[in-house]
């Protein structure tokens, strides 16, 4: 039965110490289930709200597009009034979430110990680029994270340089596995009555998600890795273009009128074979002991991948995804940031949601991927600099007048 006017973290209470991209990608998700996130921005306010500005004066999409579902109240955490107000803060909180450099929160005066004494039942989640050890004290971005897990290293073509992934791993990627970690934590506080420290390095997280690529490293010893495309193996796994790294041969073959995307991804499953081959006009090497069984084509996934092009090339890349669909054949277009942000089927699905501003109008964003059937996600804008100010502190038990000292004193 649905309980229609609750959400899943209804009364948790997050403090998002967080900016950038890896920290807010995390607590908005808690908002999104429900959580109320109140953002503690220094006086200046996230970097990103001025960051990539699309329109003067107003805060920029990285910003608003990373911040929805939060409160926003401005501390001077540098001030010894910011650090009193900061402590009410953290007692009243369940969650607290940070991704600074290295040792600030614990320079700002709060270290895990004294976090614990102030609310023992606070989880306190940190994002780093790294783990303790050598690199614990450096600072980290996204691509950095990349390089460092082992995505860059095997991600491009063999004969080319090592690429970044458009898809933000590091960051956001970081972001959900640190929204795992809390959860998991705050399900542990039911039995225990306890908070605890929940730790994500930006590194681990990528590597995580290169798991199949370390399976491969070791499948190397035994030999060079067939299904990839690459003719020569050294003692590191190299990079393999577009193949698909799984079980099943696949690749971006190019289709109709020849455009920067106009590509669909194929993969061939054994039964996909005859029927891919009868549609691309070539019926008989169904039956070819040469093209008839996955053995045989292994070693010339190339040639079978120009064979599918020389199909593809000459339909629409929706034409090829309805034709190979109708055979049972998995593939999928490659779809652009436009055709994405004009999808509309995507807008059904409420992945691509339309929000209203008070300062830059409508925008648009990518909605919650995260579909809970008791606790749908009502997508909310981003705050306004210091917008709850007034609000949060009454909360605390501050007046108005109170909060009107504040601001001249420089405390928030
Ligand atoms: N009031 C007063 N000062 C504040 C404050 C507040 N509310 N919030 C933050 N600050 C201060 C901190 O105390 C710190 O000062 P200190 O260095 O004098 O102690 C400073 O602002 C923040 O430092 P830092 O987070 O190191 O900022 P940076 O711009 O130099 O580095 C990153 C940015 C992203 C490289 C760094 O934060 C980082 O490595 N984070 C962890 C990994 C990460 O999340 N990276 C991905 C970002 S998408």
């Amino acid at each position: 039965m649905s309980n229609g006017n609750t959400k899943a973290l209804q009364g948790v209470r997050v403090l998002d110490m967080t900016h950038v991209q890896s920290g807010p990608s995390a607590t908005q998700i808690l908002g999104w289930l429900g959580a109320d996130v109140v953002k503690v921005e220094a006086p200046g306010g996230d970097i990103t709200r001025r960051q990539l500005r699309d329109l003067p004066d107003v805060d920029s999409l990285y910003f608003t597009m990373l911040n929805c579902n939060k409160r926003s109240v401005t501390l001077n955490m540098k001030s010894d009034r910011g650090k009193e107000i900061f402590t009410e803060l953290v007692r009243r909180s369940d969650i607290m979430v940070e991704n600074f450099g290295p040792g600030a929160v614990d320079r700002m005066g709060f270290t895990w110990e004294r976090l614990q004494e102030i609310n023992p039942r606070l989880i306190y989640a940190s994002i780093k680029g790294f783990g303790p050890g050598r690199y614990a004290d450096y600072k980290a971005y996204e691509v950095i994270a990349q390089a460092m897990g082992g995505s860059m290293s095997t991600t491009g073509f063999e004969d080319g340089p090592p690429l970044a992934t458009g898809a933000q791993i590091g960051d956001s990627g970081t972001g959900i596995h640190t929204v795992a970690g809390i959860l998991a934590a705050l399900y542990q506080r039911e039995a225990t009555g306890r908070g605890q420290r929940v730790q994500v390095a930006m590194q681990h997280a990528v590597l995580n998600l290169c798991r199949v690529k370390l399976r491969d490293q070791q499948r190397l010893t035994h030999g060079a890795l067939a299904e990839y495309p690459n003719e020569d193996f050294g003692d590191e796994v190299p990079r393999s273009g577009n193949a698909s790294g799984g079980g099943q041969p696949g690749w971006a073959v190019r289709c109709a009128p020849g455009g920067p995307n106009d590509y669909i991804y194929v993969i061939v499953q054994p039964p996909g074979w005859a029927p891919i081959a009868k549609l691309i006009g070539r019926p008989e090497l169904a039956e070819d002991p040469e093209w008839a069984t996955p053995e045989a084509r292994l070693p010339k996934l190339d040639k079978m991948f120009q064979l599918i092009e020389e199909w593809s090339i000459r339909q629409s890349k929706s034409h090829a995804l309805a034709e190979l669909n109708a055979l049972g054949v998995p593939c999928g277009p490659i779809l652009s940031t436009r055709e994405l942000i004009e999808d509309t089927s995507l807008a059904e699905n409420e992945m691509i949601v339309d929000v209203d501003h008070p300062e830059r109008g409508t925008f648009k964003t990518v909605g919650s991927p995260l579909k809970l059937s008791d606790s749908p996600v009502d997508v909310v804008r981003s705050p306004l600099l210091g917008e709850h100010n007034q609000e949060i502190y009454a909360e605390l038990g501050l007046t108005p007048e109170d909060v009107t000292g504040l601001k001249t004193d420089g405390v928030i």
